[in-house]
């Protein structure tokens, strides 16, 4: 069965509970989609593999040696093609033990990362909203080790080996992220 959107959607909230997943899932599909625009990607594709990477991360307690790894099965029924099981699977370089090595790869490690990231900084703001913060607040705040401490930086200075330096690679995501503002809640 070939997947669409909506059912993917479903698909995705009969595995995740967790409302803040679920908002990190909209993002990261929202920023999938912006970068395989820029980089004349496949945008559905795209878009679907960051909707559905972190599929199992419930089912697997988000145990690092496991996680990435289960949502193949989860997804079983549908026909989704071996790169986007693939990419899935790679954002978890923990659990494959195996390098990123494409750039499909990379933009879901990095683009999944830096959600979380822009979300961390969208909070600092008095009024908690991604149409206040400033892209260059969010660069000066990658420096601050204890800021967001949780999220990988060197997960988000993948961009580059896509091709997109940081500056940019920001400033994509955050305008990626304010079209699905509703959504996500910010
Ligand atoms: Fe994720």
């Amino acid at each position: 069965m070939k997947i669409s959107r909506d059912l993917a959607l479903l698909k995705l909230s009969e595995h995740v509970k967790n409302e803040k997943t679920i908002v990190h899932c909209l993002a990261s599909e929202a920023v999938m989609r912006a970068l395989a625009r820029r980089l004349g990607e496949d945008e559905e594709r795209w878009g679907l593999t960051g909707l559905l990477h972190d599929i199992d991360v419930e089912v697997t307690n988000a145990d690092p040696k496991v996680h990435a790894l289960k949502a193949e099965e989860l997804l079983s029924e549908f026909d989704l093609d071996e790169e986007i099981l693939d990419a899935i699977r790679m954002h978890n370089d923990e659990a494959t033990g195996i390098p990123r090595s494409t750039k499909f790869h990379h933009a879901l490690a990095a683009g999944e990362t830096i959600t979380g990231f822009i979300y961390a900084t969208t909070l600092v703001y008095p009024d908690k909203k991604i149409e206040s913060i400033k892209y260059k607040s969010v660069r000066k705040r990658m420096k601050e080790k204890a800021f967001a401490a949780g999220v990988n930086r060197d997960h988000i200075m993948e961009c580059e080996k896509i091709g997109i330096q940081l500056d940019e690679f920001i400033q994509l995501s955050v305008d990626a992220m304010r079209e699905v503002s509703d959504e996500i809640g910010l």
